[in-house]
């Protein structure tokens, strides 16, 4: 776990302007900067970046946040992912909290760290021998450069080169000072008993380093380069403990974005047929190296888009093998087109022989859903023995079984009755035989699915509509939080009853407000903001706007951003020589023209209700009865009261004709 102090640094030192400039060209428009959405197709910019407010928020989608917020959207980030990204950006140290940790979670802890850590090493030395190295550069970039890679593509994927000599990584490392032991766990390097100088796992390969989603570097794969050696033309890093070959895809780090802006993933088998896509351009692909497909990699995949396209190669011994894929991603919900590209080609020799667009119209024209793919393959095996036939239908029908939705399922159903003439119905009923063989293959990766946290409870909207009374406190509620949240911590000058001077600030005052009405508050958010209010104020300290913009939820960071961030930030009034007046210049004023108004909304709310109880008591039960008219006679004086300041307050001007 990242410790408080190290996300307070992180926070305090990184630029929002900064980081989203990575990803948005910004251009500044007065005290903002604004820019294109890079989460919607937009002509006119309507994302907007604030330097002194250090947060962002994008108009078209309504998402909005800080520097953090911002990484964990484009880069599908989990919120330490972020955090440690950004860190790493700035050269700022992660101090690991251990409290929380067992003796033994600590030394396991330090143990994956160091395995990152060699993992970094070793991609560093890989790459330096590559580009730096004789026998680097001579075998090793030579190939890469037969093979048409380019140098940026080359660095992209931080291709390396292991050289000949037996011990040449093993040796630099224990220079560095790494020991043997975590030189064998991390399977880089061998110490068998005779030769105690240790051997490497790679020698003579080219290097293509596996990448977690987040750029991490778990492990290596390895081609060889000589074709007289009778040894697998790939070695991997073996399972790890932080690799795990079945919870990876490779090239997924490089190609997320490209992925989730095209809703779409074109997977593919190979590290070349994934380096060579993107070379000519298409960057949304992953390969699965090799294995079949795991419910793990389809996950990964589903943080980005639900849409997937399978690419074979023309002469794939393994496409039956991959029916099997084909059913756990349509278990998944993924929607599957699939693509086999012409004997002989595989994905990266057809995207070298082509150009970019060729290749894309290709695979957009070309692919078919997984019906037709299923049926041109099975059947071709069928020729014209009649139960081959019926099993080849029989098969893809279990594919369709697997389809969760039943809409979608329905539809398949009714391609597949097309395409072989045959009655819908007794495919209903041969689906109806599989769903019970699917169902209990199926049942255990439902029990699985993790609990996803209950979202949050807001008052529904048209809820207020139906009762204007309550419509109108919650508007005000909004309202002061509003201010909470943006002016919080200006502080006040007021006058007692007395006439002696006192200062507070904003925040305590309408804390003060909602506690001496004993206030319930109408929207849960609100709440969850004023009680993290209160507790800072119980530690000496005042939570407003900048404290709520790093509170890990979703909707109040939304809603935080929404108060700091209005809409009309949009407009370059500056540019049009118009100054707006501010609206913070008179703070005080309007805190407590809204406390008042909030009040009055509040007890005309309070009067409704109880002459709606009344009705209940008027005959059955006389005390209470009284008791309520002596209620309602109060709250009358106490509104008529408020009615009056409101009247002859010159504070009604500014706030009553603004209100709806
Ligand atoms: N693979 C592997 N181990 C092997 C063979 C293959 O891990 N012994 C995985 C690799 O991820 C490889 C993929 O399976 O990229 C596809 O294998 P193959 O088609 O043989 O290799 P290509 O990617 O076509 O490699 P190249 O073009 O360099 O021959
Ligand atoms: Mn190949």
């Amino acid at each position: 776990m990242i410790s408080k102090q190290t996300i307070d640094k992180i926070f305090s030192t990184i630029r929002v302007e900064e980081i989203v400039g990575e990803y948005v060209q910004l251009k500044r428009a007065g005290s903002n900067f604004k820019g294109l959405s890079p989460f919607h197709e937009e002509k006119s910019p309507s994302f907007v970046v604030s330097p002194s407010k250090q947060i962002w928020k994008d108009f078209s989608t309504g998402k909005g946040g800080t520097a953090i917020s911002f990484l964990m959207e484009i880069e599908n980030f989990t919120y330490p992912e972020a955090l440690r990204h950004a860190a790493k950006k700035y050269g700022i140290e992660i101090e690991e909290d251990q409290r929380e940790f067992s003796e033994e979670a600590k030394i396991a802890q330090s143990e994956r760290d160091l395995l990152y850590k060699i993992h970094e090493v070793a991609n560093e030395f890989f790459q330096n021998i590559l580009w730096e190295d004789g026998e680097g550069k001579a075998i090793g970039l030579s190939y890469f450069r037969e093979r048409e890679l380019k140098d940026d593509i080359i660095k992209k994927f931080q291709l390396g080169y292991s050289p000949e000599k037996k011990n040449a990584f093993t040796e630099f490392a224990l220079e560095k000072g790494y020991t043997k032991e975590i030189l064998e766990k991390s399977g880089l390097s061998i110490f068998p008993e005779n030769s105690p100088a240790g051997l490497d796992r790679f020698r003579e390969r080219v290097i293509f380093p596996i990448h977690s989603f987040s750029g991490r570097v778990l492990g290596f794969g390895a081609r060889i380069l000589r074709s007289n050696v009778k040894t697998a033309k790939y070695l991997n890093s073996p399972e790890t403990e932080i690799y795990h070959k079945s919870n990876v895809l490779y090239g997924l780090n490089q190609s997320k974005q490209a992925i989730s802006r095209k809703n779409v993933c074109l997977l593919v088998e190979g590290y070349m047929d994934v380096i060579s896509l993107h070379l000519s351009g298409i960057e949304n692909v992953v390969a699965s190296s090799g294995t079949s497909l795991t419910t793990e990699q389809i996950k990964l995949i589903k943080r980005l888009t639900e849409n997937v396209t399978i690419l074979f190669d023309g002469d794939n011994a393994g496409i039956k093998a991959s029916f099997r894929s084909i059913d756990m991603l349509l278990a998944e919900g993924v929607n599957i087109r699939v693509l086999l590209f012409p004997e002989g080609d595989d994905p990266d020799s057809f995207a070298r022989k082509h150009p970019q667009e060729y290749v894309e119209n290709f695979i957009e024209n070309e692919a078919t859903d997984f019906i037709d793919f299923k049926a041109e393959i099975l059947l071709k095996d069928a020729g014209n023995d009649p139960i081959k036939k019926a099993d080849a239908i029989r098969n893809i029908v279990k594919s369709v079984s697997f389809v969760q939705n039943a809409l979608k399922k329905e539809i398949y159903l009714k391609e597949v009755s097309k395409k072989f003439q045959l009655s819908e119905q007794s495919l209903f009923n041969e689906l109806d035989i599989q769903r019970q063989i699917t169902d209990n293959q199926t049942q255990k990766t439902h029990q699985q699915k993790e609990n996803t946290p209950v979202k949050m409870e807001i008052v529904p909207f048209d809820k207020e509509k139906e009762d204007p009374f309550l419509f109108d406190v919650l508007f005000m509620e909004n309202k002061l939080i509003d201010h909470m949240l943006m002016f919080g911590d200006v502080v006040l000058k007021r006058t007692d009853g007395e006439n002696t001077e006192y200062q507070i600030t904003v925040i305590e005052e309408i804390l003060h407000h909602f506690e001496e009405e004993h206030y319930g508050f109408l929207a849960k958010n609100n709440e969850i903001i004023i009680n993290q209010i209160k507790e800072g104020i119980q530690n000496d300290e005042l939570r407003s706007g900048s404290f709520f913009v790093t509170f890990m939820d979703e909707e109040i960071t939304t809603k935080v951003v929404d108060a700091l961030l209005p809409k009309d930030e949009l407009e370059n009034w500056a540019s049009r020589n118009i100054y707006p007046p501010n609206y913070g210049d008179k703070v005080g004023d309007q805190v407590k023209g809204d406390i008042l108004l909030h009040k009055y909304r509040y007890i005309d709310y309070l009067i409704k209700q109880a002459i709606a109880e009344l009705e209940n008591y008027r005959t059955s039960d006389e005390s209470k009865y009284f008791e309520l008219i002596k209620k309602i006679t109060l709250l009358k004086q106490a509104s008529m009261r408020l009615n009056d300041m409101i009247e002859y307050s010159p504070i009604k001007g500014i706030y009553l004709d603004k209100m709806r």
